[in-house]
């Protein structure tokens, strides 16, 4: 084959030659080869000149098999495009095979050259899962599933990893699982992350002390890399110490401490086969190892009749089994403790490296096309030859900046060189002990991956100790920098090269005093010193044409009294980058003088910079002197003088910071050199400990099937890959892919848009826009139809979409858009709240609630009445919902009568349907919008799902060719809109005794350009306000702002942790204002059965809030740690506590659209027995199908197995409200329910003919040779419910819901006051939840809402620009809670008995099998994370005497609040002028 022919660009610096006369004559003598050869899950595959802007994940997302893999990010940010790369170790003499996880969406397809790819699929499937796999799923580790082949491969690495073949051991600890960040680099949004870390824990050989449990198959010498652990003798029963890590906790853990009962409650659809006894104890479930786990009969085990040829065919002759046994890992379960089994984990399972590539002999290679090339040198010397022949040429080594900059930035590297595989510079050559003792400094090699370079650090640091402390720094900064899957491939060259002013190693190497060498043709090796290389913004001293080969890191010698140490602090701990980094060194005199001194600062400057005023304060200065420390923060400061509209914002807190960090150096210096007596306390930082925590894992009302802890029935495929959602579908004949044209203003008159560049592009097939549909056509909305699909004249928010170009794949539609030119003219912004506000800028609402003296406008009395008045403006800052998979849609047209399947990611099939048939003028009945499942949705794709769907079709139509589109993250995040933040200016009343007498707020909301859902959101925001507290007078105003932001939609809470928020917020007020307890003002103001909410309804004696909050004080040792946490904020100085325990209470039902409040199912019994189910429901990872599907079983006495759901669609339910509002088991179960009723009354006669444990096959192929309609069409809608805004009358008021769910939380949280850093230490949470239909479902359900809550109150903070440009557009700038943000202790108990510990009945429960909605009532108790933190901040305000006058935290708590609410000197030595007019660089929007 040819050799690609290299691109004409030009050379910079201008050299005389072009890219293609310079690289030419070297690629004909040396890069001969343009094949990738490499394994991938074992088989050898050759590339043959591949697509050079191709990464690993966009070759394997091609392969039709492959599919497992997924998208989140493309940057690297959520783990999901995890694979793992099997490779020989290079540190080690033996033939040794190590395993990395790495991100699929960086790494270079050119990288894995003589490697062995392992995908998800590699390692297991449906029919033989992985045990890793396997305890995922039976574990309940995965939910919607998107982000857990990544999470397995993860693990999957590490679990590799931990078995030396040479010694044969296994070593696996809890650490390494938790706390070595082996799972920094992955997200899940769905599951809480506890139970996946469970499933892990299964693998731990503590307990063996490293041993391999069978050594009886040791490996073969063919087979050396085979892991083996044999984990039967790691479960439960064995001698051994440790915990097993299984729901509930190890049976050596003691029992748990909630009690049995064997009653069941009346319903309106009871219980029918109770299978507890009165004699169940509480027993913690039980897992077990076995070779064939034992299915539960109950829920599997449906056998089938074959075909029915003629009349003659005998029943059951030749039965058919299913084999779903796999695809539903199904736990058994006796007397309401579940029993999990788990596959062994058997030796010789494994895939091995492949002999062949033992032999393999990297040889240079190149590919591309005349646009891009790629090479890959194989020796230092081929890489200097080329970079001299073309310095352009871009480097590459982990990707991890270069990708990105691809992706995001669009940089069109027209030459690219992966350096990685070159050993002179990736291979750090450790010298002898004995030289190490005398060496003075450590030469790393440039290109070493920085998980090695961690081991280095460790082990330098482990023989010279101390002397080494530098490297320990680097270490240090090492385990907090991006993802594991990054620091296994990133290199500390890509990081200097890059000199960003936030990197995290380069002050760790500034202050060292470090040397980079560098090389090029002409001079050779070149030293330049750290201290000189950075220039400017990202401008570096490093010659074009020179390659960075190594860093030389010095280390002082024996007698150097020298200190060296890193700081960081970031949004979050764990994969982010900083916010301030640094690192610092100091040597003193004998004397203890100053000798030598580096500060150094990444993030307070364009590039890492040292501070030279402080350098100069401290040299001869005695260190151990606090006067020392005093002249250094004044010398910080005037290096370090940010303005308020400093780049990057955090103007105070940055400047803080760079105090704060120092201020710790200086205790830990003096504290390592022995200087005198320290505070120890401004030395420590966070910690975290490996997280622990039951379920209380028994359900005293199991019945056969619904009360069972039955695993999500598409678990075992979503943990093998196996799982399809939209984008994994295969490939339509003729398909092509839409690429979306963004406005890239905020809000500006459209002049002109001219797409006939992007027509001339390779692959672009055609583009749409507004002309492409007539006016009327060209609007669309959830509830008020007022926004346009494409942009009419003018442009309203950052990314509203104007167009969609679409081509033959999506890079080549992504890049046509870019090239639509589109002129603007700017128009001013409003972008906030109080900017709305002052603008007058609002969309019709106007719904208010009013009770008692409000009634009659007389809210002056209500407040006469009271004591004492308290008054605030308090502020929540929206959310991103950060689903995994982002929105997608493929839409089939069937080229008849208009016809089009319409996939997509949505939650809501008809209003797909409907818009479609809108946009299309194809009536709704040839339309038919499915979807199988959702990589998440939580609200998010309710109604923002719908124009991705319209965009396909529209093309589709005019096209007739099948249409798909996947949004980028950033598009998503921009298009799809966000949790609304609100904003409160509250007033409130009570006694001196602390009764609550009248409440008056306007409460708003920030709708963004369009009003979606965000009045109804208002709505439920206002009837949440009271939280859990009977207000007699209570005046509520709700407003719905209309600004230039992405238009807000619904999330998961729906308005309602917000109101409730505020309700909280009020309360600590009155508390700190009245000196009084909050406990003892929150249990004053409770309600009580019988009374009114603001909305009039009644609190019916179905009201457990009271008994759930005593309980849990009770099972959380509540008071008891209260006067704990009080005693440590006594003693400590730099560390505060909080602690908390807050009620919630959540309404029920799609509140003010009384419509959607009904649904409609639709079974069909096969007269083989087996039982087709649909409903309107869609699965997005809640566990619909699965709640469903048990329902199902149970009503028709079938085993689970026999029900199938396949998908959600419009041509099987019709008119089907979205899947929202927490109501999708409420209602489609209750239409389940119905269906099976009429089913059950038509094959009654048939029962009774055949006996009642005739299986279902017998009933239906009877009944259907005596021609009974065997398909049931369930209908359901919500009695009772029907409140009218503006009805007062108490008598006839129709409820707004049809029940609260309730509950309640208890946190306590640590913080470091320095920073702002904080951890939870322990959560407890107590839910009512009725009879759950899935215990272990409704657990998840809880975990997972409560750490997205977290999210919302503490970390999760969406920013604007001033002129209106999404800032957080993806994981890098937008954190959600990771796994090591977890609380500490999790604890999570449902509620079953009254105080006296008998089993609780509810009274007014009609719901199905008494169930209730738990979907989002758990995610408001986050924000007793936040309240925890406001009361650690308050006693450190105390402390440092400063007033609670005033003071307000808002939401969400994030370092920078944190650490500026504390109010001490250091804080207020920083503070930073705002002069007139100065606006912050960023906006928050609340
Ligand atoms: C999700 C994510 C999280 C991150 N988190 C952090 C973090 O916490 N802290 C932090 O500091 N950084 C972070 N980064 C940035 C990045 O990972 C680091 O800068 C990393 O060290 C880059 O190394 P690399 O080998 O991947 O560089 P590449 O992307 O391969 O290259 C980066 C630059 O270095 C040049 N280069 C590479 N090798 C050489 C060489 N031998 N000689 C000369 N030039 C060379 C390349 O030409 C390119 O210009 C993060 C990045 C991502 C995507
Ligand atoms: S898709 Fe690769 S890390 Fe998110
Ligand atoms: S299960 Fe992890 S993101 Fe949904």
């Amino acid at each position: 084959m040819a050799l690609p022919t290299p691109p004409t660009t030009a050379a910079v610096p201008p050299r005389a030659q072009s890219a293609a006369e310079a690289l030419t004559p070297l690629i004909e003598s040396t890069y001969t080869s343009p094949e990738i050869i490499f394994y991938i899950n074992g088989r050898k595959t050759t590339l043959s000149n591949p697509n050079p802007h191709w990464t690993l994940l966009d070759y394997i997302r091609a392969q039709p098999n492959l599919k497992g893999t997924k998208l989140g990010c493309g940057e690297g940010g959520c783990g999901a495009c995890t694979v793992v790369l099997q490779v020989p170790e290079s540190r080690s003499e033996k033939r040794r095979v190590k395993h990395l996880s790495v991100n699929a969406c960086l790494f270079p397809l050119v990288g894995i050259d003589g490697k062995h790819v392992i995908t998800v699929e590699g390692i297991g499937s449906v029919d033989k899962p992985h045990p890793l796999q396997e305890r995922i799923a039976k574990l309940h580790g995965s939910q919607c599933g998107f982000c857990t082949p990544g999470i397995v491969m993860s693990l999957y690495a590490l679990v590799r990893n931990a078995y030396d073949p040479e010694t044969k051991k296994f070593k696996l600890s809890e650490r390494d699982i938790e706390l070595e960040g082996h799972l920094d680099g992955n997200l899940c949004r769905c599951t809480g992350y506890k139970p996946i870390l469970q499933a892990a824990k299964t693998f731990i050989t503590e307990d063996l002390k490293g041993k391999l449990a069978d050594e009886s198959t040791a490996p073969d010498d063919a087979k050396v890399d085979r892991e083996v652990l044999d984990l039967a003798q790691t479960g439960c029963g064995s001698a051994s110490k440790g915990s097993c890590g299984r729901p509930g906790g190890c049976c050596r853990d003691g029992p748990s401490d909630s009690s049995s009962s064997d009653s069941i409650s009346p319903a309106s659809t009871p219980p029918t086969e109770p299978t507890s006894t009165p004699d169940d104890e509480n027993i913690p479930a039980v897992v077990g190892v076995a070779k064939e786990p034992q299915p539960d009969p109950a829920l599997s085990g449906a056998t089938y009749a074959p075909p029915v040829k003629s009349k003659e065919n005998k029943l059951g002759e030749t039965e058919i089994k299913t084999a779903t046994t796999l695809e539903a890992p199904l736990s058994e379960s006796r007397h309401g403790v579940p029993h999990v089994q788990f596959l062994e984990y058997v030796p010789g399972t494994e895939l091995i490296f492949p002999s062949a590539l033992w032999k393999y002999e990297p040889r240079p290679l190149c590919y591309g096309n005349g646009k891009k090339i790629w090479l890959r040198p194989t020796t230092l010397d081929q890489l200097i030859t080329l970079k001299d022949a073309y310095p352009s040429a871009k480097l590459v080594g982990g990707a991890s900046e270069v990708q990105v900059e691809v992706r995001f930035k669009h940089s069109d590297f027209a030459v690219s060189v992966y350096v990685s595989d070159i050993p002179e510079l990736r291979e750090t050559k450790l010298p002898s002990d004995a030289q190490l003792v005398s060496a003075s400094e450590l030469v790393i090699a440039a290109n070493t991956p920085l998980t090695e370079l961690e081991t280095i650090c460790k082990e330098v640091y482990a023989k010279l100790g101390k002397r080494a402390m530098v490297l320990e720094a680097l270490r240090k900064q090492l385990r907090y920098f991006a993802g594991r899957q990054i620091r296994n491939v990133a290199s500390l060259a890509g990081n200097i090269a890059t000199a960003s002013p936030i990197s995290d190693a380069n002050p760790v190497l500034l202050a060292s005093g470090a040397t980079l060498v560098a090389r090029n043709k002409t001079k050779g090796a070149i030293a330049l010193p750290m201290s000189e290389f950075f220039v400017a913004y990202r401008t570096t001293t490093l010659p074009p044409d020179a390659v960075l080969t190594h860093i030389r890191l010095p280390i002082p010698s024996h007698e150097a009294r020298e200190v060296s140490k890193a700081y960081k602090q970031a949004k979050r701990k764990d994969d982010d980058i900083a916010i301030v980094t640094s690192a610092f060194r100091v040597r003193l005199g004998n004397e203890g003088y100053v000798e030598d001194v580096c500060l150094v600062y990444g993030g307070m400057a364009p590039t890492t910079k040292e501070a030279i005023k402080a350098k100069q304060t401290l040299l001869g200065k005695k260190w151990f002197n606090s006067e020392t420390l005093d002249v250094a923060l004044d010398a910080l400061i005037k290096d370090f003088d940010l303005p308020y509209t400093v780049p990057g914002g955090m103007a105070h807190y940055r400047k803080t910071l760079t105090l704060s960090l120092f201020f710790r150096f200086w205790h830990e210096s003096a504290a390592e050199l022995g200087l005198g007596e320290v505070d120890n306390q401004a030395i420590d930082e966070i910690h975290r400990a490996i997280s622990d925590g039951i379920r209380d894992d028994y359900n005293p009302n199991e019945q056969r099937v619904v009360g069972k802890q039955v695993p999500h029935l598409s678990s075992v495929k979503q943990c093998t890959g196996e799982a399809e959602y939209i984008d994994d579908m295969p490939k339509q004949d003729r398909e092509l892919f839409g690429g979306l044209v963004l406005s890239t203003k905020a809000h500006a008159k459209v002049v002109s848009v001219d797409w006939a560049p992007a027509l001339e592009l390779p692959g672009v097939v055609g583009y749409i826009d507004k002309n492409s549909i007539s006016k009327d056509k060209n609007v669309w909305g959830s509830i008020k139809k007022d926004e346009p699909f494409f942009v009419e004249d003018e442009v309203l928010h950052h990314g509203q979409v104007i167009g969609m170009v679409y081509a033959e794949t999506a890079l080549e539609a992504q890049a046509a858009a870019r090239a639509v030119k589109i002129v603007y003219e700017d128009l001013p912004v409003i972008l906030t709240i109080d900017e709305a506000i002052d603008a007058n800028s609002f969309f019709d609402h106007g719904k208010h609630l009013r009770k008692g003296l409000a009634l009659d406008d007389r809210m002056d009395e209500a407040f006469a009445q009271c004591d004492r008045i308290f008054e605030g403006t308090t502020r929540m800052g929206g959310q991103e919902h950060f689903y995994l998979e982002t929105n997608a849609a493929l839409v089939v047209p069937s080229g008849e009568d208009g016809q089009m399947e319409v996939w997509s990611s949505t939650q809501n099939t008809m209003e797909t349907q409907e818009f479609v048939s809108q946009v299309t003028g194809v009536p709704s009945n040839r339309i038919n919008a499915r979807v199988k499942r959702l990589g998440g949705g939580f609200g998010g794709k309710e109604s923002r799902s719908v124009p991705f769907a319209c965009y396909l079709a529209i093309a589709a139509k005019k096209e007739k060719r099948p249409m798909r589109l996947m949004l980028n993250r950033d598009e998503d995040m921009l298009l799809s809109g966000q949790r609304h933040p609100v904003q409160a200016r509250w007033r409130v009343g009570v006694s001196n005794e602390g009764k609550l007498i009248a409440l008056e707020a306007d409460v708003y909301d920030n709708a963004g350009y369009s009003q979606d859902m965000s009045g109804a959101v208002m709505d439920r925001c206002i009837t949440h306000f009271d939280n859990t507290y009977e207000c007699p007078n209570v005046y509520l105003r709700g407003h719905v702002c209309r600004t230039n932001i992405h238009s807000n939609t619904a999330f998961r809470g729906f308005g309602a942790p917000q109101g409730m928020y505020f309700a909280e917020t009020y309360m600590y007020n009155i508390a700190e204002g009245l000196n009084m307890d909050i406990d003892e003002l929150r249990l004053k103001n409770l309600y009580k059965v019988g009374e009114h909410t603001p909305f009039f309804q009644k609190i019916d004696d179905d009201w457990h809030v009271p008994i759930t909050l005593e309980q849990l004080r009770r099972s959380s040792e509540y008071e008891k740690r209260k006067a704990a946490v009080a005693a440590f904020n006594k003693t400590n100085r730099w560390k505060k506590r909080g602690i908390c325990l807050v009620p919630t209470k959540f309404g029920l039902s799609f509140a003010t659209a009384l419509h959607l409040n009904q649904a409609g199912a639709y079974i069909k019994i096969y007269h083989d027995g087996s039982v087709l189910l649909h409903h309107g429901g869609t699965e997005m990872g809640q566990g619909l199908y699965t709640k469903m599907c048990q329902i199902a079983a149970q009503e028709l006495g079938v085993p689970l197995d026999s029900i199938y759901t396949q998908d959600s669609q419009t041509y099987q339910i019709a008119n089907a409200s979205p899947t929202a509002a927490s109501s999708g088991s409420d209602l489609n179960g209750m239409a389940v329910k119905n269906a099976c009723d009429q089913i059950n009354e038509r094959l009654a006669p048939y029962r009774e003919q055949l006996g009642k444990d005739a299986p279902l096959r017998a009933l239906a192929h009877a009944a259907y040779l005596d021609r009974v309609n065997l398909a049931a069409n369930g209908f359901w809608k919500m009695p009772k419910v029907g409140y009218k805004w503006g009805d007062t009358n108490w008598d006839t008021v129709k409820p707004m819901y049809y029940y609260f769910t309730q509950g309640a939380g208890c946190t306590e949280v640590e913080v470091d006051l320095l920073t702002g850093d904080h951890t939870v230490l322990r959560t407890d949470l107590m839910m009512d939840v009725g009879n759950s239909i899935n215990p272990a479902i409704d657990y998840g359900q809880i975990e997972g809402a409560f750490i997205q809550g977290q999210g919302l109150f503490t970390m999760e903070e969406t920013l604007w620009t001033t002129s209106g440009q999404l800032f957080t557009k993806g994981p890098g700038t937008y954190k959600i809670p990771g796994f090591a943000d977890i609380p500490q202790i999790f604890n999570v108990s449902l509620l079953r008995n009254d105080l006296d510990g008998k089993p609780l009945t509810w009274h007014h429960l009609r719901s199905v099998q008494s169930s209730k909605g738990i979907g989002e009532p758990p995610l408001f108790l986050g924000s007793t994370v936040f309240f925890a933190l406001r009361e650690a901040v308050k006693a450190a305000r105390e402390m440092n005497g400063q007033g609670l006058q005033g003071w307000e935290l808002d939401s969400p708590a994030t370092s920078e609040r944190l650490r500026l609410a504390v109010g001490d000197e250091i804080s207020r030595k920083a503070q930073v002028v705002r002069r007139e007019g100065e606006k912050a660089f960023f906006v928050a929007v609340a």
